[in-house]
């Protein structure tokens, strides 16, 4: 296979505003070169402003985001937590680390989010949180998810990796679950190569959040002249990213409706031109709930069989156009298979055979993309394929 480089259109292609660099330079110049400094500080207060969130920490990546929740929902073993199978692995990870069991639930029929009429039956004694992932920045059904929460006295993280600037009923999402986590990876809509960010809407978390932020320290609590020393006060870890990070962050948050525009733009693109540009193929296009918004974080298309997804992957590579497909459901991943046993999750198994995501960057040139998928691009192509 060839790398992605190899493709004249790429499946992603980091987003560069070009006042990365000043930023990062600048930070120096100002001496504070590690975390929560002068950068760190103006991000979490973008979300925290622009949000409405809490409180906001910004830590080297989503999966150490998630695994502070895990601490701060003091997960041990004994413990069941809910999570979709159609996600990252980081989703579970962070709680399995920490020895919970991990209770896989479905997809909806219709979306890749977590079937949320599933959740109740997978309730026991032991479940201590729901974590629910808006796949492709589309929220799940919030409302569904917190008054089961609510009802059963149990915790809920929303992991919004993907989901920067989209809304469940026009609420942020990353707004409403105890606590919520976003990605900075150089994939998503807002990147600094690796990082992430913790969002703290229930404020009993908020003091313990900083101490296992900064190692188990109260340094941040220094920080701000509220003790003259720091000192050892729970558990914890070095989850805070470098200023550099946040000061290259910044230069991306600053151009936040620029960025999502142009992703609007490609989004709504694909959708009306796709199904005729590609009559051969049958697949059906994504279905946005109409509860959620769409930060055109991804586009992807639901193939009808497992054999048409690799026939339509084919040809887009021979075209040289990456297109790949995502998830492999984690209920059937060599570590759960293992260590439990494996629940029949349909709908999860179905994404991960048939949906199949193609590039949306910023960058990216309609005009060329179309030529790529007609076939009719200029001789680079078939070079492509010849090197590859
Ligand atoms: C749904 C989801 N959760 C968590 C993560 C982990 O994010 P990070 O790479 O910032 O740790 C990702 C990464 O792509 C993701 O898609």
């Amino acid at each position: 296979m060839p790398s992605a480089s190899h493709f004249e259109i790429p499946f992603n292609k980091p987003y560069l505003s070009g006042m990365e660099v000043e930023y990062m330079r600048l930070g120096v110049s100002h001496g504070h070169i590690s975390g929560n400094g002068r950068y760190t500080k103006l991000c979490q207060n973008f979300f925290e402003e622009r949000w409405g969130i809490k409180k906001c920490l910004f830590t080297t990546s989503c999966t150490d985001a998630l695994e502070m929740c895990a601490l701060l929902l003091r997960i041990e073993p004994g413990d069941e937590v809910i999570v979709p199978s159609y996600t990252f692995v980081s989703s579970a990870l962070a709680f399995a680390r920490q020895g919970a069991k991990i209770v896989f639930a479905d997809s909806r029929k219709d979306h890749p989010g977590i079937d949320e009429s599933s959740i109740e039956a997978l309730v026991s004694p032991k479940t201590k949180a729901i974590v629910v992932v808006h796949y492709a920045g589309i929220a799940c059904e919030m409302d569904v998810v917190m008054d089961i929460a609510q009802r059963h006295k149990l915790y809920v993280v929303e992991d919004a990796a993907q989901a920067i600037d989209s809304y469940y009923k026009d609420r942020p999402l990353g707004s409403i679950g105890h606590l919520a986590c976003f990605s900075f990876h150089e994939t998503k809509n807002i990147q600094c190569g690796e990082g992430g960010m913790l969002a703290i809407n229930d404020p009993s978390f908020i003091e313990r959040a900083e101490v296992v932020w900064e190692k188990g320290t109260n340094r941040a609590q220094l920080f701000r002249g509220e003790v003259n020393k720091y000192q050892w006060m729970d558990t914890g870890s070095s989850f805070l990213a470098s200023d550099m990070l946040a000061a290259f962050l910044w230069a991306q948050l600053e151009n936040l409706q620029d960025i999502q525009n142009r992703r609007k733009e490609i989004w709504d693109w694909y959708e009306q031109n796709i199904k005729s540009l590609l009559p051969e193929f049958e697949f059906d296009l994504p279905k946005i709930p109409e509860y959620a918004s769409n930060n055109a974080h991804m586009f992807y298309l639901v193939c009808k069989t497992p054999a048409e997804r690799d026939r339509l992957i084919a040809y887009l590579k021979s075209n040289g156009i990456h297109a790949i497909f995502h998830y492999l459901s984690l209920h059937r991943s060599a570590y759960y298979k293992e260590r439990y046993p494996i629940p029949s999750l349909p709908n999860s198994e179905a994404f991960e055979e048939r949906l199949v995501r193609l590039p949306i960057f910023y960058q990216l040139n309609l005009a060329n993309l179309e030529k790529h998928i007609r076939g009719t691009a200029a001789s680079n192509s078939r070079s492509t394929r010849s090197a590859s």
